[in-house]
C-alpha cells in the first residue's frame, strides 16, 4: 500500500505500518463495534496543519459514548498521538484515520469485556469522489437504499458498522456509473451522501438540514457556516424536499475528505447550467485557502505540527 505511511499511532506507541495488527477474532470484526474519524493535514506557510483536530477528537470520543465504549485515551492523547504520527511520518498533505473499536474477549455481541483499541493511520488522499469532480461538478443518483433513522442507530455519530448503508449507497451509485449516492430519509425528505453533508443555493441563500434529518453532523459543515457568516452570505438551516433538491440553482456535497464539491447532475435532471456553481466555486476556494493557512483569522482551526 504505497499511499500509507510508514508508522502508525497505535494503542499509544507508534509502531510500523506492518506491525500494527488485530485478532481476527476481534468484537469489532464481527459486528462492526467500532467508530472513526476523517481529518486532513494540509501543507501551509508555516508547516503541516491539521484542520479542526480537536474537533475531530471530541466527535470520536462523543461517538464512542453514544455505544458505551470508553476510549482510554483522551481527547488531549489522541490529538497528540495524530501530532506525533504526522511528524514521525514526515508528510505534508495527509488524510488521517483514527479509530478506536472493541478488540478480542467475547464472541458474544454484548462487548463485556473486550478491551477497547485505538489507531492512528495516515495517508495519502487525493480527491475523494474525483479531482475532476471537484472542478466540474459530480453526477450523483438518488439511492434506492435509504438513510436509517437515528431511532435505528445514532446517525450523528461516526460508527463502523453504520457504513454498510452508506456501503450500500455508494456500490449502487458507482454501478450505475454515478460519482456518489444521495440517500432520501424514510419520509422521502433529504439526509445526506455515502460520506458527505449538501447543501443546496437557492436566490444566494445556502440550505442545509441538521440532525433531524438523521445526518452525521460534519465538522465541514460547521465550518461552512462560520465562512458564510464572515462572508455575509445567508444560510438556513432546514428539512429538504426533494422539489427544494430540483429547484435548487447550484447544490454541492461537503465533508472532511470531499472537501466542497460541486454537483452538476442528479440522476437524469441537469442542476443550473450543468456546471459547478459560482457561489459554490466561491466557497470552495475560501475554504482551500482556509485549510491550506492563508487565512490568519482561522488560524484557531489549524493545529500547526511545528
Ligand atoms: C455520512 C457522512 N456525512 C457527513 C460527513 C461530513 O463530515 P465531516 O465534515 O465532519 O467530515 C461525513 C464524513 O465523514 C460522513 O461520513
Amino acid at each position: 500500500m504505497s499511499n500509507y505511511s510508514k508508522n502508525i499511532w497505535f494503542d499509544g506507541k507508534i509502531i510500523p505500518f506492518d506491525e500494527a495488527n488485530i485478532h481476527v477474532m476481534s468484537h469489532c470484526i464481527h459486528y462492526g463495534s467500532g467508530v472513526f474519524e476523517g481529518i486532513k493535514c494540509y501543507d501551509t506557510p508555516n508547516g503541516p496543519a491539521i484542520f479542526r483536530l480537536k474537533e475531530h477528537m471530541e466527535r470520536l470520543h462523543n461517538s464512542a459514548n453514544a455505544f458505551n465504549m470508553t476510549i482510554p485515551y483522551t481527547v488531549e492523547d489522541l490529538c497528540r498521538g495524530a501530532i506525533n504520527v504526522v511528524k514521525e511520518n514526515q508528510v505534508k498533505n495527509c488524510y488521517i484515520r483514527p479509530v478506536a473499536f472493541y478488540g478480542f474477549d467475547t464472541l458474544g455481541v454484548h462487548p463485556k469485556d473486550c478491551p477497547v483499541q485505538a489507531s492512528i493511520a495516515t495517508l495519502d488522499w487525493g480527491a475523494y469522489i474525483s479531482k475532476e469532480a471537484l472542478q466540474k461538478g459530480a453526477r450523483i443518483t438518488i439511492s434506492p437504499w435509504r438513510k436509517f433513522k437515528s431511532d435505528s442507530f445514532p446517525a450523528s455519530t461516526k460508527a463502523c458498522g453504520q457504513y454498510l448503508n452508506s456501503l450500500l449507497a455508494v456500490q449502487d451509485a458507482k454501478s450505475r456509473g454515478f460519482d456518489e449516492a444521495l440517500l432520501l430519509n424514510i419520509d422521502d425528505t433529504i439526509a445526506e451522501g455515502s460520506g458527505q453533508n449538501i447543501f443546496i443555493i437557492k436566490d444566494g441563500v445556502f440550505h442545509t438540514n441538521d440532525k433531524n434529518s438523521n445526518i452525521l453532523m460534519g465538522i465541514t459543515r460547521d465550518s461552512i457556516f462560520k465562512i458564510l457568516s464572515d462572508m455575509n452570505i445567508e444560510y438556513k438551516i432546514e428539512n429538504i424536499s426533494l422539489n427544494d433538491l430540483y429547484d435548487a440553482d447550484e447544490i454541492f456535497y461537503c465533508g472532511s475528505a470531499s472537501e466542497v464539491t460541486p454537483i452538476r447532475e442528479i440522476d437524469d435532471h441537469v442542476v443550473g447550467n450543468g456546471k459547478a456553481g459560482d457561489l459554490t466555486l466561491k466557497l470552495q476556494e475560501k475554504y482551500y485557502n482556509i485549510v491550506r493557512g492563508n487565512h490568519e483569522e482561522y488560524f484557531s482551526w489549524l493545529t500547526f505540527i511545528k
